[in-house]
């Protein structure tokens, strides 16, 4: 990368963040019964009261509806309060019939005009998918950026070798490339040990953890008698009884540290190994129950133990 290239320095200034895939969704979590959009309003509400900016969101979650919610939001909290201190990170799905960089800009104003805002701070491609080059989207992601819809790029789901070619062609217009976001928890190891995690660190590109809490896995709450239901708990049902364990050292920890719950230590894990964790809160509990994973630290040695608790689930 050359010295100048600029962009999405700001993001390593985020310890944490909060995502909103579930805030819209209608089909993997399966219960808007459970939780009401007042649920997602105080969720966000809690979150920013915590000092906690950074909300990753994306076109594709509802599809439309969690961008929309957060516009409300943002757009509510703004009138209430004077002022938006919301940090927007959104992402750009490359679907089959979308073939050109034109899709990228439509979709993005699309976004803006969901989320209410004239810029996003972060905008990422959700996958490394489709008949599309990675260097035209790379291409639409500059001029996006040259014309002030965003500050900076992102991308997602992308293994070593997709990073670097997007890095190349953002660094031929002294852009940086911001974020990788990449499934990583106890649960999901996976950045580790294909190249990512030390590609990141290597390029002073920032990875983001989605599913820091194995999607609930780690706080728990869920056990084989008690599986969340939907598409997500018959994706989550095998993991069930072998994630006890690791849980219950979770809690272990957690009580060393005053009380900490295993979500909050599976998130503190997260971040001691360098990532931005951006775990998907409900409403106001969890929200305020996930702020309380910074502010402390795991010790080594508790780290590695949840190294090695979690790699017996391998
Ligand atoms: N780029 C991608 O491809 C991609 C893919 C997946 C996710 N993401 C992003 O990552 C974000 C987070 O991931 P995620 O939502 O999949 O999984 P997650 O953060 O690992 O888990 C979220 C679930 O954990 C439970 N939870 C959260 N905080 C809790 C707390 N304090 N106490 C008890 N339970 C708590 C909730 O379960 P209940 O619903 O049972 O209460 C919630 O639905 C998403 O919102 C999205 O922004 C990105």
């Amino acid at each position: 990368m050359t010295a100048h290239a600029i962009g999405g320095e700001w993001l390593f200034g985020h310890t944490i963040g909060i995502g909103n895939w579930a805030w819209g969704d209608r089909y993997f979590w399966g219960d808007r019964a459970r939780y009401s959009v007042a649920d997602s309003r105080a969720a966000f509400e809690t979150t920013l009261a915590a000092g906690i900016t950074l909300i990753d969101t994306a076109e594709i979650y509802g599809p439309w509806r969690s961008e929309r919610l957060l516009g409300q939001f943002i757009r509510d909290s703004e009138r209430d309060s004077g002022s938006n201190k919301a940090i927007i990170a959104t992402k750009f799905m490359p679907l089959p019939y979308r073939l050109g960089k034109d899709s990228l800009r439509r979709a993005l104003k699309g976004s803006l005009h969901r989320l209410g805002v004239e810029r996003v701070a972060l905008y990422q491609m959700h996958l490394p998918a489709g008949p599309v080059a990675i260097e035209t989207w790379m291409e639409a992601m500059v001029e996006a950026v040259q014309e002030g819809l965003t500050a900076a790029v992102g991308v997602s789901n992308y293994n070593v070798d997709q990073m670097r070619r997007a890095a190349e062609v953002l660094d031929r217009h002294a852009l940086r490339l911001a974020s990788n976001q990449v499934e990583y928890s106890l649960v999901q190891r996976n950045p580790e040990f294909d190249g990512v995690q030390a590609a990141c660190a290597e390029m002073g590109v920032r990875l983001i953890a989605y599913s820091p809490l194995g999607k609930g896995l780690l706080t728990g709450k869920y056990t084989p008698e008690n599986p969340p239901h939907g598409l997500r708990g018959r994706t989550l049902a095998g993991k069930l009884a072998a994630v006890q364990p690791l849980v219950g050292l979770l809690k272990e920890i957690g009580q060393a540290h005053g009380g900490k719950t295993p979500g909050q230590v599976a998130l503190n894990w997260t971040i001691r190994k360098g990532a931005l964790p951006i775990p998907g809160a409900r409403n106001a509990r969890q929200a305020a129950e996930n702020a309380g994973a910074i502010g402390w630290q795991l010790a080594e040695d508790e780290i590695a133990a949840l190294d090695e608790a979690s790699a017996r689930l391998r």
